[in-house]
């Protein structure tokens, strides 16, 4: 396929593009001297950064779920056979274009192809359709801190029953204020964050929420496996059934997969623009899967097995579980034990902190586009936190004044998870693949990549030609169709 130049004019498109006077170039105007180092100060933060933004909701909230629904150990195991082979090279694909082009999303794949601008303004569209119904769970993980907090257990269903958390929870979400001041309050946070930007801001925080975060799963994981019946819930989660594999499942930890790893929204993008040209891609890549998929499985050691200490009826609540699991079965579970509300209170703190480092990423990257058209960081700062306002309130009262507002049973907030997750998120994949498998040069990103070796560079190419594109699309086509 055409070759647009990428590779022959590979220097044109370096961050620290050294030049004589100003040149004319596909992204732009090259800058006259060697650019200051305005992202990561150091490998650690840049990996710490990316790793926060794949941690998240989707590793504590929606991996458990699914690992119950899809048959525990056979889910896993797909889970992490695709997380080595297809999540590994799209994350390295997605970094390596961010430090080669060493701009923004949209800067990014036009640096790319001209004709890709379109992809990158697609890319930039999936944070902005997330960011403010992600606020809106983060507010609700805030109200569940300081319900448990507060003591006051009518907040989140006074007794052990499911039942009554359901019904708190449901009165939580439906009320017209309380949802909308815990997401105000989440959002002010995030967007507070962001404008300190990269180094004081994203950068510092990371690297102190990340070892908090990390120290309070390995703290709950520990309490809980240490409890009478934790064992039972150890076996459905790990033990494989072979038996249970339908195509589902795989299609179920695809989707997982690329969602959990903050792909294909124009995140590692925006952090791979702002990495170090001396770190090693793939090494960091590495890392940050190996993060990405540990917290998944931690977490899952927490919620499943705690379901089985303490639930009276644990398969029913497996079978009912959903997602509904952090937010009605597990208050259930804490409100059944001595100590619960403690308990209670440090797993939704480390919800939080995942949370958090999730919607910073997404802001960031929205951020780093209206930057880079001119406009300060605070400026850039006001008007993501102004969009996020307008969605996300209509996201927040979907469930209660807004009601009214759905498509076939789906709520607001339902419609964007919907529309940015099994529409634009997939079509943006298979995208980054052919633009980068078909269009440019692929050469100049296995090096920037660091995949020196033969084996690896076919390797890499026919993923990224041929293997993702295809597992890219039957996600489409199941979310369309399946609604998976
Ligand atoms: N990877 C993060 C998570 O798993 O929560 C961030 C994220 C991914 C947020 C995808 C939202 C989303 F749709």
């Amino acid at each position: 396929m055409a070759d647009n130049g990428f590779g022959r004019r590979e220097s044109l498109y370096g961050a620290e593009y050294v030049g004589e006077g100003r040149t004319k170039t596909a992204g732009g105007l090259a800058p006259l001297e060697k650019k200051k180092h305005h992202g990561f100060a150091s490998k650690l933060g840049f990996v710490l950064a990316a790793a926060g933004s794949a941690v998240g909701l989707g590793n504590l909230w929606r991996f458990p779920y699914l690992a119950a629904k899809y048959g525990g150990g056979i889910f896993i195991l797909c889970y992490l056979a695709l997380a080595i082979t297809f999540g590994f090279c799209l994350l390295v694909l997605e970094i390596a274009i961010g430090r080669k082009t060493g701009k923004n999303v949209i800067g990014a794949f036009s640096a790319l192809s001209r004709k890709f601008k379109w992809l990158g303004i697609l890319a930039l569209v999936v944070p902005i359709i997330i960011v403010p119904y992600y606020c809106v769970i983060g507010g609700w993980v805030t109200y569940y801190i300081y319900a448990f907090a507060s003591g006051n257990a009518s907040l989140i269903g006074e007794s052990a029953s499911v039942a009554t958390s359901e019904n708190c929870f449901n009165s939580f979400i439906s009320d017209p204020y309380l949802p909308l001041v815990f997401f105000l309050v989440f959002a002010v946070i995030t967007v507070f964050v962001v404008v300190f930007g990269v180094q004081k801001g994203i950068e510092r925080m990371s690297k102190i929420l990340m070892p908090m975060l990390a120290a309070i799963a390995v703290g709950l994981m520990i309490y809980v496996l240490c409890q009478p019946g934790a064992l039972d819930g150890l076996k459905v989660l790990f033990v494989p059934n072979f038996e249970d594999f339908r195509f589902e499942t795989l299609l179920a930890a695809l989707g997982q997969l690329f969602y959990s790893m903050s792909l294909a929204m124009g995140i590692m993008v925006t952090y791979g623009s702002y990495m170090k040209k001396d770190g090693k891609i793939t090494s960091s890549a590495r890392q940050i899967s190996i993060c990405d998929s540990a917290f998944a499985i931690v977490a899952a050691v927490i919620i499943i097995p705690s379901i089985f200490a303490y639930s009276d009826n644990p398969d029913q609540a497996m079978a009912a579980s959903g997602p509904s699991l952090m937010f009605v079965q597990l208050p259930a579970v804490f409100n059944n034990i001595t100590g619960g509300r403690w308990l209670g209170m440090v797993f939704f703190v480390l919800v939080f902190f995942a949370a958090l480092t999730s919607s910073i990423s997404l802001v960031e990257t929205i951020v780093a586009v209206l930057k880079s058209n001119g406009l300060s960081r605070v400026i850039s700062c006001v008007i993501v936190f102004g969009i996020m306002l307008v969605m996300g309130t209509l996201s927040s009262l979907g469930y209660g004044p807004l009601s009214m507002i759905n498509i076939s049973g789906k709520a607001i907030l339902d419609i964007f998870d919907y529309v940015s997750n099994s529409i634009l998120m997939p079509i943006v994949a298979i995208g980054t693949c052919i633009v980068a498998g078909y269009f440019c040069d692929t050469r100049i990103l296995m090096d920037e990549a660091g995949l020196l070796r033969k084996s690896t560079r076919t390797y890499f190419r026919i993923m990224v030609r041929y293997v993702a594109p295809v597992c890219m699309a039957l996600i489409l086509i199941s979310g369309i169709f399946l609604d998976l």
